[in-house]
């Protein structure tokens, strides 16, 4: 429910941006842009009045025109200053001057996934205290609207899953490997383009989708859980041959982050980020190139898609820039908007062994009679039930290559299976589990 606050007389909305790299100045670049059709549109006129810099060579394009400092506080405590726009990424100090923002009693955007996947609660409640808005719809799926769809869109409906490719390199990376590119190649190519980061670690190992996802968990589900409780393993290692498999099993692989509402649970939400087949017929199969997409399934509306770019400085600055627009707004208006996400006592983070799944796995074993009856012996033993098995002809290592697809089963049942291959002398190396969706 809106809030009264202290109304900012005449039209003019003062910003002050922390930060002017590729969102920063994507920001900088969409309000000088389009200025006047902001102002038409929406009835107030955002001006940046000053930038946090470490340094004067992000002075480029619209942004070379934005007044420079290097002191925090010239934006945080300035009285020309009306609305935070934090941009600078990490936790410290990004964090720190957040809160001093909000404790100034003024209203932030952020896109800061790290900071509000970790410390999302403490920070919405400060803004709350503080009658403060805190938005922050390029924290999750670049440009695309997904906050704005789960906190309005759907606010009258019951959420029961948010499934999205939730990171745009890794999804470019596949669709290299698909191409018949190593692992190795296809980073390289994302990092020569600008996608991945310069230390590409929390892409590639499916960290900050697993980051977004537990915003989205929050939002849909008012579960906040920290990332690293999150089950998450990335893209690294996938190779070709695992991506012809799933080809021939009319799927694709992608880099699937998943929040599902348990009924009968009592509040379980099932969590995770895994590289996932993801058959040719769902909508999430065909999202190519470095978009993102999130299907949100809910209860009156039914399935949706959202879908487009995920990242790079003007898609996310539109995001920032539509929550500049509404803070403004709530400004002249001496309101206070949405109120942050609730939390739900009841809602909790299922175990992961309790979800279930079908998978496949793809394992290089030894060349030797038997091998595969003491497999599938040990699938027989969990109560795992075997959909397909396919030996191919000699792979590396002189090992034989092997392809299984499950049918759905327990995750427990299905990690006491990978524990016990683990352990057979014929393994020839790490095997490759990939959930399947169905
Ligand atoms: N890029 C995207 O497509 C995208 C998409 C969605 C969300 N986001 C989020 O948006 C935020 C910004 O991302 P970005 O891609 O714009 O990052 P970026 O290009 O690295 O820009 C961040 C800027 O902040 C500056 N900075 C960092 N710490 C600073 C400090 N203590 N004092 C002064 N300046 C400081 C950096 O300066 P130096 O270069 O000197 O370090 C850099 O110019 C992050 O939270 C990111 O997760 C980005």
């Amino acid at each position: 429910m809106a809030r009264r606050t202290a109304k900012k007389s005449g039209k003019s909305v003062r910003v002050g941006l922390l930060g002017l790299g590729t969102v920063g100045r994507g920001v900088v670049e969409i309000l000088t842009r389009h200025r006047a059709l902001i102002a038409e549109r929406s009835g107030v006129e955002l001006t940046v009045v000053r930038a946090l810099v470490r340094s004067s060579r992000q002075r480029r394009g619209a942004a070379g025109r934005v007044p420079l400092t290097r002191r925090a506080a010239d934006i945080v405590a300035a009285a020309d200053v009306d609305v935070v726009c934090e941009l600078l990424g990490g936790l410290d100090p990004s964090r720190r001057l957040i809160e001093q923002a909000l404790r100034a009693h003024k209203p932030v955007v952020t896109a800061n996934k790290a900071v509000l996947a970790r410390f999302g609660p403490q920070l919405f409640e400060l803004a709350r205290r503080q009658g403060a808005d805190l938005y922050f719809e390029g924290a999750v799926a670049g440009g695309l609207p997904i906050i704005r769809t789960l906190r309005e869109g759907l606010a009258g409906d019951r959420i029961k899953s948010v499934m999205g490719i939730l990171n745009g390199t890794t999804n470019f990376i596949l669709g290299r490997i698909e191409g018949g590119h190593s692992y190795e190649a296809a980073l390289a190519e994302a990092q020569a383009l600008g996608f991945a980061e310069a230390d590409p670690r929390l892409d590639v190992g499916g960290g900050d989708a697993a980051d977004k996802l537990a915003i989205l968990m929050h939002l849909a589900f008012g579960l906040h859980v920290p990332s690293r409780r999150i089950s998450t393993a990335g893209v690294v290692g996938l190779s070709p041959e695992i991506l012809r498999d799933a080809a021939a099993l009319g799927c694709r692989v992608k880099l699937v982050a998943l929040a599902r509402r348990h009924e009968g649970t009592g509040g379980g939400i099932e969590a995770h980020v895994q590289p996932t087949l993801v058959p040719l017929s769902h909508p999430l199969a065909t999202v190519g190139g470095a978009d993102n997409a999130v299907a949100v399934e809910s209860e009156a509306l039914g399935l949706t898609l959202y879908q487009g770019a995920g990242a790079g400085g003007l898609p996310t600055g539109t995001a920032v820039v539509a929550d500049l627009i509404d803070v403004a707004r709530n400004l002249a208006a001496g309101l206070v908007g949405r109120p942050g996400p609730r939390l739900d006592r009841a809602a909790r983070l299922l175990d992961g062994g309790r979800s279930a799944g079908a998978y496949y796995l793809r394992l290089l074993v030894s060349d030797r009679p038997g091998v595969l009856a003491s497999i599938t012996r040990i699938f027989a033993a969990q109560g795992v039930s075997v959909a397909t098995i396919r030996q191919e002809r000699g792979g590396a290592r002189g090992g034989v290559p092997v392809a299984i697809t499950t049918h759905p089963a327990s995750t427990a049942a299905v990690a006491r299976v990978m524990a016990r291959i683990g352990k057979i002398a014929a393994l020839r190396a790490a095997p490759n589990l990939l959930r399947m969706l169905t």
